[in-house]
């Protein structure tokens, strides 16, 4: 008969290394619930119980993803996820022991089978994977970034934080580019960056209202308004306050975006589609038009600026454009297998990473090391529907990440924001800002 995976496991790890590991993180049980995102979507939230400690998690879901994301849930459907937990999950999971992250990521491979997760869905992986670090951290009475990322771990990360929505993001007449963000690269601390942050978020607010009589106030998924502006309108108002924020406060801020290029890729016509301006750039145009943003707007920060197969189009804004970091987001979808096409094509030098893009940590922490190892800038990052879940503030902090992308207002983003805000307090005087000189504020 065939062992169970656990038991099999069991024998073959070595005494000493039995020793090393404490019972006290054995997992004894693993539940999976139904709960909701932030948009009211249905979710998967986990459970991990080992013999000393706990760890909950949620998973997020994007409404703009990459093509190359693991699969959510099977067949689409969360109920058929928790099912998946009860049936073929949980009877693998529970017996190993929650310190072996590797071997729980490796072992939730196995019982999928398949290439993106598409059996017990990437969310459920991911719900399990970071719940068992979670759990393993609080076994042994640890906050979850100093158990992954050591004692060594003491870098905040700056906020890049969503102030105008637009593209798949907005609705109505709202521009088509899909984030407008700010980057307080100058801040001291991460109290200070967050509170550039929200002023500067509050400052556009005040300057839409002036501009438009017709300005409900209203705010989209990631808690950035929702205005009846272009895209060069919305890049004045967005540098006019990073200017403004910048001279009130005494520290630097910058503006960046999200052209989330895919959405407006138009594959047959071999053009980017800019609906409210009503206009169409060929990739050459594309190319020309974001180095000038670039240049007029003293812009920090690019993100998917062509569609996501388009690495040469990707180079060849890298190779042009001075002082910006140019990230991927649906272009490396956190995977590591793109993320060496990019490296060897010199595609970018910064990636989005999102956990819930490869299903696991253990396949997330490899893409970040192998970004890091290369020059790019590992930037962690929430997604549209998220839940309060803050673990991803730990991750940031764990993976030396020099940015996290996490919104600015919204309960699921100030989860994420207050998390940091009580990492930083419990470092104390360790607590430092990563080191960003060399990438942006030049
Ligand atoms: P999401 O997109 O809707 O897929 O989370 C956010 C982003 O493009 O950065
Ligand atoms: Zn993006």
């Amino acid at each position: 008969m065939k062992k169970p995976r656990n038991e099999k496991r069991q024998e073959e790890t070595t005494e000493s290394d039995e020793k090393e590991k404490s019972m006290s993180t054995v997992i004894e049980d693993l539940i999976a619930r139904r709960v909701y995102n932030s948009r009211g979507e249905e979710t998967v939230e986990v459970d991990v119980v080992t013999t000393s400690g706990f760890g909950r998690v949620s998973a997020p879901a994007g409404k703009s993803r990459g093509k190359s994301e693991v699969v959510y849930y099977p067949q689409n459907s969360v109920e058929q996820a928790l099912k998946k937990v009860e049936e073929s999950v949980a009877p693998e999971i529970v017996g190993l022991n929650a310190d072996y992250q590797e071997e729980i990521d490796r072992t939730l491979h196995e019982i999928d089978g398949s290439k993106d997760f598409k059996v017990i869905g990437g969310n459920t992986a991911f719900a399990v994977s970071l719940a068992n670090a979670e759990a393993a951290a609080n076994s042994y009475g640890s906050l979850l970034f100093q158990y992954l990322g050591g004692h060594v771990a003491h870098e905040l990360p700056y906020p890049l934080g969503n102030t105008i929505s637009g593209g798949q993001h907005g609705s109505g007449k709202t521009p088509d580019i899909q984030e407008f963000l700010v980057l307080p690269y100058g801040a001291d601390s991460f109290v200070e960056a967050a509170a550039t942050n929200v002023q500067a978020h509050r400052k556009i607010g005040e300057i839409l209202k002036k501009k438009d009589k017709l300005f409900t106030g209203g705010k989209s998924d990631e808690g950035a308004w929702v205005a009846n502006v272009g895209d060069l309108e919305a890049l004045e108002i967005l540098a006019n306050a990073c200017e403004e924020v910048s001279d009130e406060l005494g520290s630097e801020c910058g503006a960046g975006i999200d052209v989330a290029g895919s959405s407006l890729w138009n594959g047959k016509g071999r053009s980017y589609v800019y609906e409210r301006e009503r206009k169409k750039r060929n990739p050459g145009e594309q190319l020309d038009f974001i180095l000038e943003l670039i240049k007029k707007y003293h812009l920090a920060y690019v993100e998917d600026a062509f569609h996501e197969e388009d690495f040469t189009g990707f180079a060849e804004l890298a190779k042009k454009a001075k002082n910006c970091l140019i990230c991927g987001d649906d272009l490396f979808t956190t995977n590591i297998e793109r993320l060496s096409r990019g490296i060897k094509t010199k595609a970018a030098n910064a990636i989005i990473i999102k956990v819930n893009q490869v299903g696991t940590l253990t396949d997330a922490s490899e893409t970040v090391e192998k970004a890091r190892k290369n020059g790019y800038t590992p930037i962690m990052a929430h997604r549209s529907g998220d839940t309060c879940d803050w673990h991803i503030a730990h991750l940031a902090v764990a993976f030396k990440c020099p940015i996290i992308k996490t919104g600015i207002v919204e309960g699921a983003r100030i989860a994420k924001i207050n998390e940091l805000i009580r990492i930083e307090e419990f470092l104390g005087n360790r607590a430092e800002m990563a080191d960003l000189k060399n990438s942006v504020g030049g």
